[in-house]
């Protein structure tokens, strides 16, 4: 019970010393409100600035994908080794155990699949990502697309719903068939999707000019790992994407596709949050993958 009197008197003012203010380690991130720093604290890791997301969101799309027919087998095993989780409701609720803690980059645009037109979406109400704790909402945004101005002005509205509840919004660069995924185009549509107010952008890598779309998107940029490649090869694509600037991967196919996914996510891990060289990081990848049971 507080008492009015008789307490200890309060004399620790620290006079003379400057009152701490933190920076903040995301870039174009430094102005945000406190509820938005905690849920990118979360999904970035404060201590390398970079995370490591597991995608397995592209049955909302696709189907039972190759590696994703049971999810609650392969996905589960790989939830300890992520930073984030990026996944559909239907997945998070089905097969994610909530006690995982894990951030969750919720899926929050749908509308089309791979058989038809592929884009044309809507967002979910906000209501349903502060009900499933979302540390970002991920939306496509399907520049120089069929679905340019509907996938913006879907991006907006979440941003404008997010940003009244604190949830930061991640844009999809969603790259149709049509287009080419150089560094004019992807520079060009981070850009568009950072501007119109996304806190993180995701895109594919590309060489060359990579660094030159990183620099030039102001807020952080997480990298697809698209189809699947050699683990070696995937291994280096990443390397390349950190180091010229990136913070981070999104990876699904190259992981949960690799011929030993928990080994994979590990060896992706060193190269984003250790700066394992493509070669350092192919090591730590078949050291796991042999290690007896
Ligand atoms: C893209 O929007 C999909 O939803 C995936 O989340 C994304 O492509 C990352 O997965 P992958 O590394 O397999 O390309």
């Amino acid at each position: 019970m507080a008492e009015a009197a008789g307490n200890q008197e309060a004399k620790d003012y620290g006079i003379g010393v400057p009152q701490k203010t933190e920076g903040f380690f995301l870039k174009g991130s430094g102005h945000l409100d406190w509820g938005m720093k905690d849920r990118l604290s979360r999904v970035f890791n404060p201590k390398s600035g970079r995370t490591v997301m597991l995608a397995f969101d592209h049955g909302y799309i696709m189907g039972p994908t190759s590696g994703l027919e049971r999810m609650d087998l392969t996905i589960t095993p790989l939830i300890p080794y992520a930073d984030c989780l990026m996944c559909t409701r239907g997945a998070l609720r089905q097969i994610v155990p909530p006690t995982s803690n894990k951030p969750v980059a919720l899926r929050v645009s749908a509308g089309s699949t791979i058989l038809t037109d592929l884009n044309d979406e809507c967002v979910m109400d906000i209501e349903e990502s502060i009900r499933l704790n979302a540390c970002l909402m991920a939306a496509m945004v399907a520049i120089g697309g069929k679905f340019e101005a509907l996938t913006i002005r879907n991006l907006t509205q979440l941003i404008d719903a997010g940003n009244r509840v604190g949830i930061p919004t991640l844009g999809v660069n969603a790259v149709g068939k049509e287009l080419v995924r150089d560094a004019r185009y992807l520079g060009l549509a981070t850009r568009v999707i950072a501007e119109n107010g996304a806190h993180v952008v995701k895109t594919y890598y590309c060489s060359p000019g990579f660094e030159k779309v990183a620099a030039a998107c102001p807020v952080p940029i997480v990298v697809a790992g698209g189809k699947k490649l050699p683990e070696l090869e995937a291994l280096q694509m990443a390397y390349e994407a950190i180091d010229q600037g990136a913070a981070g991967m999104d990876m699904g196919r190259n992981v949960f596709q690799a011929e030993h996914p928990v080994a994979m996510i590990q060896a992706v891990r060193g190269v984003v949050h250790d700066n394992l060289k493509p070669k350092a990081a192919f090591d730590l990848y078949q050291t796991i993958k042999n290690k007896k049971k």
